[in-house]
């Protein structure tokens, strides 16, 4: 077990670089097994959900080599077996091998994935988007065996604007016969950089980041070298940290753009920001006035900095309030924000804070991944020192937190107990 000790209080200075995003990275590494030739990842984070990934790809008998940032891959002897359920079970990503495996192999056997519990998190839109390319889908507990003569291009609605369920039928269609026609699409950029790397080897993908995807089946997938994108709920994270406690502390490697809900958020509290093309400078203001925020999928405000953001509006001068609309347990960071001093009640989907309080060190629980980043930011600017525990969690998804904010002046510090 590992728990991370912060002693708060600390000015946060300096420069912070972002790493590739994970939500991205996760979904490019089971893709690449749809190419038959070798295939190159740059700018992968150091998370532990790769290293899950890895785990998949390396049972299946592809060939992987990290090298830092970079990852190369080489499926040409995979052997399509069943992924097993401890470890499809590490992430929630494993999903993205269904499509993977289903658009290669034209068969896929796995378990359940896992991932934060933050809500039901049903994967019945990737299953009804495999079977209406022409897949039979067979479940058994937990187990979903998968598989079709032949996929057929097909016109698919999404109920939901799922990233995942629109990325995995991506994966599943761009060897299919005829065309996919993906509506209600999710837009998240990590949907624009799958998109863009399949294409780089030979897909035939338009419409990635608008509501209307088009996929048009080819035979054969080839090698190709992409970059994965900045991660913007990492960018999130750190910003807010620099407007908790920064002195022009630089967040460098950004694309503003995908930040943008979180930045007019930030300038509505009146934060002190300049934006420039791939990075900003940030420093902590007092008399933060208070704002109301509900999360939306992108470009709306991320589910994913709800948490992390609830750190900040404890310190605004008055109420504020945010709803969560995507999942129906992310709030469990709460209870321990409170236990920390803040004012916080939990109604329904949404959450009340009245500030501005005085946190203090305490011991808390990462309870998930957001929720973990959310208490970090906290300890930062709490009295005396924080003690996260389960910080397992917030190391599936932050690449080198520890050293990123000791450099910029943070007390933190990661424990094995
Ligand atoms: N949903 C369904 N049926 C489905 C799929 C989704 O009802 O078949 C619902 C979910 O229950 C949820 C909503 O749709 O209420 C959003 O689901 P989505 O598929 O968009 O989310 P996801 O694929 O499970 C990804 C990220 C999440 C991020 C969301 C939203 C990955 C591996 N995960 O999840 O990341 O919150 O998109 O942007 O890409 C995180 O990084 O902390 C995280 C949870």
């Amino acid at each position: 077990m590992k728990q991370i000790r912060i002693s708060g209080g600390h000015v946060l200075e300096g420069t912070i670089r972002i790493s590739g995003a994970k939500n991205s990275a996760v979904a490019l590494v089971p893709a690449s097994l749809l190419s038959d030739e070798i295939v190159k990842l740059d700018n992968v984070p150091n998370i532990s959900d790769i290293d899950a990934l890895n785990e998949i790809l390396t049972f299946l008998g592809a060939k992987v080599k990290r090298n830092g940032e970079l990852m190369e891959i080489d499926s040409s002897e995979v052997e399509n077996k069943g992924i097993p359920e401890h470890i499809s079970k590490k992430l929630r990503a494993s999903y993205y091998f269904m499509g993977a495996l289903l658009g290669k192999y034209k068969k896929v056997e796995m378990y359940f994935p896992g991932g934060c519990s933050i809500g039901s998190r049903p994967i019945n839109l990737h299953l009804k988007g495999f079977e209406a390319l022409g897949a039979t889908v067979i479940e058994e507990g937990n187990k979903y065996t998968i598989y079709a003569e032949e996929l057929k291009g097909s016109h698919i609605y999404l109920d939901m604007a799922s990233v995942g369920a629109t990325i995995n039928i991506m994966l599943a269609a761009v060897k299919a016969t005829g065309l996919t026609i993906i509506e209600n699409a999710a837009k998240e950029p990590e949907i624009v950089n799958v998109a863009t790397f399949l294409n780089q080897m030979g897909a035939k993908i338009t419409g990635a980041g608008t509501s209307e995807i088009k996929i048009t089946g080819v035979d054969k997938l080839g090698s190709c070298y992409m970059e994965v994108i900045p991660d913007r709920i990492e960018t999130g994270t750190y910003v807010i940290a620099g407007a908790l406690r920064g002195k022009n502390l630089k967040i460098d490697n950004i694309i503003p753009e995908h930040i943008e809900a979180l930045l007019i958020k930030l300038k509505e509290m009146g934060v002190k920001l300049d934006v420039y093309e791939d990075h900003l400078m940030i420093s902590a203001t007092d008399n933060l006035k208070p704002v109301n925020i509900t999360t939306q999928v992108y470009p709306g405000f991320a589910t994913d900095l709800q948490q992390p953001i609830t750190t900040l509006l404890t310190m605004t001068n008055g109420t504020c309030q945010l709803e969560e609309t995507i999942y129906e347990n992310r709030f469990q960071n709460v209870e321990y924000l409170n236990k920390m001093g803040a004012d916080i009640t939990i109604k329904d989907q949404s959450i009340v804070i009245v500030g501005p309080s005085k946190l203090r060190g305490t011991t808390v629980k990462a309870t998930d991944l957001r929720a973990g980043a959310c208490l970090i930011l906290a300890g930062l600017i709490a009295e005396g020192e924080t003690v996260i525990e389960e910080v397992e969690h917030v190391l599936r998804g932050y690449e080198n937190i520890i050293e990123k904010l000791t450099d910029v002046g943070a007390k933190i510090k990661l424990e094995e107990i």
